[in-house]
């Protein structure tokens, strides 16, 4: 098989390209990233040597550069994760979001329909976060209307959107998946757990949006790899699979679990204003993906935070310089 991953220098793609060669050796996969702040080619450099992997620097909204390689390569996978994905950034530039998100997305779909022949299977990477927000009861299932509240949420809708139509329309096989938050090993230093890790390490407050009851459904990244894996392979073309491990946290248990494990003080949490429009709650139902094909979680919470902590105390040298390229002011959450 011939595998195209976009956005595979970011936390989750190298972390999938790392999986996915592990678990399929017989496989070539093209990487194509933009390499923006978010993506760090040092992420995949266990495997840069590899005869069956090869990068491409390049962005998803380039047309000629994206048809040369369904040309060259003649995929038979598409796995779409390049995006902008931070939620307070979108709030700042929301155009990049529309460009990056949907107009990609739009380059992607219409490369895969131009050349399906051999395409096996168009698979959109997703969020939760389309849902909208929840009250403290109910659960987001792929029947939930999409109720988008951020820039960033909006333009993965808008772009969902356009994988449905390529579906309903030409037929193109497709899936979409819809994660809950991600943690683990390569997540960029402004996304919560690992900028509370960082600022203990420096001594520094916690900072927290709001009163930090704000409730996400944290999965290991692994965990997400691998659910992506399933989809690829079994999942049934046209359908939408939610991805989740039943893993409610408030931002303030996050914080404390983070406090307890590397032995801090819980008086250095900080309050600070809330973000704009931040969504109360997100909970997945992932029951489609675990009674149809199978999926069930390996990490525990308690494990996966620990082995999470301690990965970033043993990598100090792959986050460091990533605080001062995204100029790390605030506090930043999630995604
Ligand atoms: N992080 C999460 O918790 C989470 C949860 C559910 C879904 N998702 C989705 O998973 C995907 C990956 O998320 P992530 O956290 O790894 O993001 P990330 O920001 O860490 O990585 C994004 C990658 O995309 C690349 N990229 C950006 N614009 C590009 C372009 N125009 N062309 C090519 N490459 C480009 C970046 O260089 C980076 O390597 C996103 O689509 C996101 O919406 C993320």
């Amino acid at each position: 098989m011939n595998v195209l991953v976009t956005g595979g220098a970011g936390f989750i793609g190298s972390n999938f390209i790392q999986y996915y060669l592990s678990q399929h050796p017989e496989d070539v996969v093209v990487n194509l990233d933009a390499l923006t702040y978010a993506g760090n080619i040092n992420n995949l450099k266990d495997i840069e040597h590899l005869s069956n992997y090869h990068f491409v620097k390049g962005s998803i909204t380039d047309d000629t550069l994206v048809n040369q390689l369904f040309a060259q390569y003649q995929f038979e996978y598409v796995v779409n994760f390049a995006a902008e994905s931070h939620v307070d950034r979108s709030i700042v530039n929301p155009h990049l979001f529309v460009e990056t998100n949907v107009l990609g997305t739009s380059t992607l779909l219409n490369a895969a329909l131009k050349h399906r022949a051999t395409l096996k299977k168009y698979l959109q990477i997703s969020t939760d976060e389309v849902y909208g927000s929840l009250g403290q009861t109910g659960f987001f299932t792929e029947n939930t209307p999409l109720d988008p509240r951020s820039p960033y949420s909006a333009s993965k809708a808008g772009a969902d959107m356009l994988v449905k139509a390529y579906y309903e329309t030409f037929d193109l096989p497709v899936n979409i998946t819809r994660c809950s938050n991600n943690y683990g090993p390569y997540h960029f230093p402004e996304k919560l757990i690992p900028f509370l890790i960082s600022r203990v390490v420096d001594g520094l407050t916690l900072p927290i949006y709001g009163d930090g009851e704000n409730i996400r459904d944290w999965l290991h990244v692994l965990d997400h790899c691998r659910a992506i894996d399933l989809v690829l392979q079994q999942g049934e073309i046209g359908e939408v699979y939610n991805v989740g491990g039943h893993n409610e946290r408030t931002n303030n248990q996050i914080a404390h679990k983070i406090i307890d494990l590397m032995d801090y003080h819980p008086s250095k949490i900080e309050y600070v204003q809330d973000r704009l429009g931040h969504d109360r709650r997100y909970a997945i139902d992932p029951t489609k993906l675990e009674t149809e094909l199978g999926f069930k979680p390996l990490y525990t919470f308690d494990q996966g935070i620990k082995e999470t902590v301690e990965w970033y105390l043993n990598n100090e040298d792959w986050w460091r310089p990533l605080q001062e390229r995204a100029q790390l002011k605030r506090v930043e959450e999630n995604k």
